[in-house]
């Protein structure tokens, strides 16, 4: 692996390979395998976790990271440098590159310029293949196992960064997917191919309380505003002035709605949250969404350790 920018980069083999090494570190693994590496952490757009986790990762391994947590105090940002000459200078200073950017395909595009190994820590409404990658040691370590998972996805479907990556997983494992979220939210034509292509069961539904019963795992996104395009009407919304932007009823999750879940079923969660997944859910024994964030630390340093 010398860079990982999409989950397409992985096969299955691959994936189990780092999920097995990421348990190791959770179960008190040491390496210093990055002494007197420095690691770049471009985060052209707002992070808790993955910035956090990939730092604290870094520094676990025995590494230095440099970088930054908004663009707008870089010459980028200030001055007005293209993000072409931007990767191309911090290639220079470190010996792999962590970016997280608003636009979809920056990851790559930093692949094609950088000699140095890449991370995609999120780009646009693209991918996030290393949340993925967290998501699916979740899924595993409370599941035993990915093959056949049965997994819905509520929420916000077309955005979703987290959700697109993951998808690419569900191919590899024979996942059932159970899609929950509101029309205009639904999975861009692109994804649903994918899933035609790799002959995954999906299916669609208005109200998560219809499939409850037949879920291990229940994924749930928030409505991803930053990304919707305000400037394009859409015709399915009456009121072209004023879009409404508020959490769905039928799409925030309430206690209610699970009391036919199976006992097994873990409800995840990239977080941050809003809405779409109150706090009464965390004292349920479903929730498991702290645990998940937690274990992006274990998954990140197996990733970079793999890199290196
Ligand atoms: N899950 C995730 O990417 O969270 P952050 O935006 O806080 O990194």
């Amino acid at each position: 692996m010398h860079s990982f920018v999409s989950m397409r980069d992985l096969s299955k083999d691959n994936i189990l390979d780092i999920l097995k090494l990421a348990n190791e570190f959770k179960n008190g693994f040491k390496s210093d395998i990055l002494k007197d590496k420095v690691i770049a952490s471009c985060f052209f757009e707002a992070s808790t976790r993955t910035r956090l986790s990939f730092d604290s990762a870094i520094a676990y391994l025995g590494g230095k990271s440099i970088g930054f947590t908004e663009s707008g105090n870089t010459s980028l940002g200030a001055k007005g440098e293209s993000l072409v000459d931007t990767l191309k200078i911090i290639a220079g200073y470190a010996d792999a590159l962590i970016i997280r950017h608003p636009l979809d395909g920056a990851a790559v595009l930093a692949q094609e310029i950088c000699s140095i190994p890449v991370i995609n820590a999120g780009d646009g409404a693209n991918q996030h293949p290393t949340q993925t990658l967290l998501d699916l040691f979740s899924i595993f370590e409370t599941q035993g196992s990915l093959d056949g998972v049965s997994l819905g996805i509520m929420g916000d479907l077309k955005y979703s960064r987290t959700v697109h990556s993951l998808l690419y997983a569900a191919t590899l494992f024979n996942m059932k997917l159970y899609f929950i979220s509101p029309p205009s939210l639904h999975m861009k034509d692109e994804q649903l191919f994918i899933l035609k292509q790799s002959g995954v069961q999906y299916s669609f539904h208005a109200d998560v309380s219809d499939v409850i019963g037949k879920l291990d795992c229940l994924y749930l996104t928030r409505l991803q505003k930053e990304r919707f395009d305000l400037s394009v009407p859409d015709l399915s919304v009456p009121d072209l002035s004023v879009p409404d932007l508020s959490v769905p009823e039928n799409y925030k999750l309430s206690l209610s709605m699970l009391d036919n879940a199976k006992p097994n079923l873990k409800i995840l969660h990239p977080l941050p949250r809003q809405g779409e997944l109150p706090i009464e859910i965390d004292n349920t024994p479903y929730a498991y969404y702290f645990q998940q964030a937690q274990n992006g630390l274990y998954v990140r340093q197996a990733i970079l350790s793999l890199l290196f």
